[in-house]
């Protein structure tokens, strides 16, 4: 935890800025696998992280903002709970830590919102995305599960957004830590990838060395010769000199705080021509969109920077011609780059997607657009200080969208469509790295981590 004095401004800014009403949040509860006693690992939620610090599942928190006063509920563990996981904490201990003084059981939750109700509060909640909260929500609300997702709290969602997108020194400092960790992972990555082995044994590695680091994986690791998949994950497959690999991967910290790092490298260890040609591309569309990061930018105008990199790449290797801006206005390198460049990153991976992307990546005057490429663009808005983000361009050839938009004669001004056909068993690659936005720019965060064609074929295999 950071000190109890950052929790509580926290909770005091989001009282300011929603004004009036009751706060309710909820924390995360414990997962079955494939029974109840048998849970995936514990994750808090990352909301309830930032206001309350509190990493323990079977908690919820009431912020009064008319009264001014907050109470943590929980259950208070009971001999058996003591039997089975060692001494634990009463509820009051755990609100001390994080500096509250009212506790309550879990059970008074409904009893409590509707007291509040009764006195004509609004009661505000965040988007649930978890079926448990949302079942408790439409209990406590008595309220369909349609419904629950509709009523979330426009207000919350924008405070909390306000307050979690600009990142604290602490914050960078944390995050820092958890990109160092994930290029350690990386550089094992590409060392460890040898002909024979399959992708599931280097991708073990990879997560035990986010474990071992203390903290996590961010996110399930990518580690695969299908780089054309944009979340692909590792199989039994064994790797063959020469392969394409993309590895998309990174740890969070003890504390929650993610990184995120995709490089691309051959199996042992040089690239052919074409992989270079075409990593070279995507390496210079992202030193582009790099160097153009920082405050008042639009990341919507460096996402389309990015794209017209590619075409440019793209022209040069035959595979599109015409004009590049013209081609990106059109859609077309989402062909090849069907995704966005990058995203907001901090307690999640991609930072807050459960308050909704248009509340995070975009703003009231910019609208996250429907069309297929800008559509996963996560993030779009003006860039300020505090903003952590990711770059991440690539190039994916996609043998089935290659055929749909070749059937379809789409957009062949800018395609040269009889050219694909060398590239149906390509993959992909991306590049990604971490960028803290600065007052004046930018600021890499972690090490920088080897790209070049040269240091990765330079590296030694293990
Ligand atoms: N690792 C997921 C992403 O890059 O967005
Ligand atoms: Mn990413
Ligand atoms: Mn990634």
């Amino acid at each position: 935890m950071f000190s109890i004095d950052i929790y509580k401004e926290r909770r005091q800014l989001l009282k300011k800025t929603v004004g009036s009403g009751l706060i309710l949040l909820l924390g995360n509860e414990e997962v079955g696998m494939n029974y109840r006693d048998n849970t995936y690992h514990f994750r808090q939620d990352s909301t309830f992280l930032y206001f309350f610090g509190l990493d323990k599942p079977g908690l919820a928190a009431l912020v009064n903002v008319d009264e001014d006063v907050e109470i943590l509920l929980g259950n208070e563990p009971t001999i058996d709970d003591i039997v089975w996981m060692g001494t634990q904490p009463s509820v009051s201990d755990t609100a001390a830590l994080t500096g509250i003084h009212q506790v309550d059981a879990l059970s008074a939750l409904e009893t409590l919102v509707k007291k509040s109700f009764a006195k004509g509060q609004t009661v505000h909640y965040l988007p649930p995305y978890r079926a448990q909260a949302v079942i408790k929500l439409s209990e406590i609300f008595g309220i369909s599960y349609a419904e629950v997702q509709e009523r979330a709290s426009v207000k919350l969602i924008k405070a909390v957004v306000a307050q979690r997108s600009y990142k604290s020194a602490q914050e960078v400092s944390e995050i820092n830590k958890a990109v160092l960790v994930s290029n350690e992972m990386h550089l094992a990555a590409i060392r460890y990838s040898k002909e024979g082995r399959t992708e599931k044994y280097v991708a073990g590695i990879l997560e035990g060395m986010a474990l071992s680091a203390g903290g996590n994986i961010a996110y399930p690791v990518i580690y695969t010769v299908n780089g054309q998949t944009l979340h692909n994950h590792p199989t039994q497959n064994q790797l063959k000199k020469g392969q394409l690999i993309l590895c998309d991967c990174g740890a969070e910290t003890a504390m929650h705080y993610a990184g995120d790092l995709t490089r691309t490298f051959p199996v042992e260890q040089k690239f052919t021509a074409l992989q270079k040609e075409v990593y070279e591309i995507v390496l210079k569309a992202e030193e582009a969109a790099v160097d153009a990061l920082k405050p008042g930018i639009r990341f919507l105008d460096v996402h389309h920077l990015a794209c017209e990199q590619l075409v440019d790449g793209l022209k040069q290797l035959g595979l599109m011609k015409g004009d590049a801006q013209e081609a990106v206005s059109q859609g077309a390198h989402a062909l090849f780059f069907q995704c966005g460049l990058g995203h907001m990153m901090g307690l999640d991976v991609h930072d807050m997607e459960d308050l909704g992307e248009q509340y995070v990546g975009y703003s009231d005057d910019l609208v996250k657009s429907k069309e297929f490429g800008l559509k996963s663009l996560r993030l779009g808005r003006e860039l300020e200080a505090g903003f952590v983000l990711t770059v991440e361009p690539g190039l994916y050839f996609i043998p089935e969208l290659m055929d749909m938009w070749q059937a379809q004669g789409k957009l062949k001004d800018f395609i040269n469509y009889d050219k694909l056909a060398a590239f149906r068993d390509f993959g992909g690659a991306r590049i990604e790295d971490n960028f803290l936005i600065t007052e004046n720019g930018y600021q890499l965060l972690g090490e920088p981590l080897i790209k070049s064609v040269a240091d990765i074929e330079a590296l030694g295999r293990i």
